[in-house]
């Protein structure tokens, strides 16, 4: 009996901490400031909706891009500005809906 209490204490807790993980989907909107082009706001929580975290999250971690795509290409990964055009044009392209054209995204 103290096993099986033990065990379901295990469960329970296990269950808390991958539901914590889970509920942790960053920010519903994210204004994106850094190009002199515009800001792009950026609703993540309406493209969480519509793909895969693994669409654009592609190593399984959630770091921001430009912790790993810096300023300039570097051999291995592309630079960040790139690297975020290609994915965020790249799949509007390929759906054929969303924006494309800069100022759609980068608004003064
Ligand atoms: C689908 C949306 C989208 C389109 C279309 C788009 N951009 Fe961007 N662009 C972004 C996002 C998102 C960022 C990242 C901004 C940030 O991190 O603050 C960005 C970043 C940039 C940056 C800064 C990169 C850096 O290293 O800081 C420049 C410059 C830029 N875009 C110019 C353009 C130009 C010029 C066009 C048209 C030829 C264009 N963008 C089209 C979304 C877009
Ligand atoms: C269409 C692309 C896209 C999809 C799909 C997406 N995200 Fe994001 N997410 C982003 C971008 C872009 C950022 C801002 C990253 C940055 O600042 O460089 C971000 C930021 C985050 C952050 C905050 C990271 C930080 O510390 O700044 C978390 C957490 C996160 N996303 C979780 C998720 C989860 C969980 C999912 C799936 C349910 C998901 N995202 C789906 C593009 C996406
Ligand atoms: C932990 C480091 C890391 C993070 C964080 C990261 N990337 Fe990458 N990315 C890489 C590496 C390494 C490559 C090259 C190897 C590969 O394709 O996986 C790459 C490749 C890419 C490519 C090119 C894929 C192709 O077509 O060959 C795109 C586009 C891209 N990343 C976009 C993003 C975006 C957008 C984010 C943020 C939402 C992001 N990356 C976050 C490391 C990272
Ligand atoms: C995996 C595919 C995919 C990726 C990656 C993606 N988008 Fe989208 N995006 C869409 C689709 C599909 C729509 C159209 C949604 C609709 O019409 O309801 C859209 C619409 C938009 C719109 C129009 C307004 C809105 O929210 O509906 C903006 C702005 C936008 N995306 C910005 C971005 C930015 C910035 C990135 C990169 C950080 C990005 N998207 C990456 C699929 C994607």
């Amino acid at each position: 009996m103290k096993k099986l209490l033990v065990l379901l204490a295990i469960v329970a807790f296990v269950c808390t901490a991958f539901t914590a993980i889970a509920a942790d989907k960053g920010p519903a909107v994210i204004k994106m400031d850094k190009a002199k082009t515009g800001v792009v706001t950026f609703d993540h929580a309406k493209h969480q909706t519509a793909s895969d975290c693994a669409a654009c999250h592609h190593t399984g971690t959630y770091e921001a891009c430009d912790s790993c795509h810096g300023a300039k290409d570097d051999g291995a990964k592309l630079k960040y500005k790139s690297a975020i055009h290609n994915n965020c044009k790249g799949c509007h392209k390929e759906m054929k809906k969303g924006p494309t054209k800069c100022k759609e995204c980068h608004v003064k």
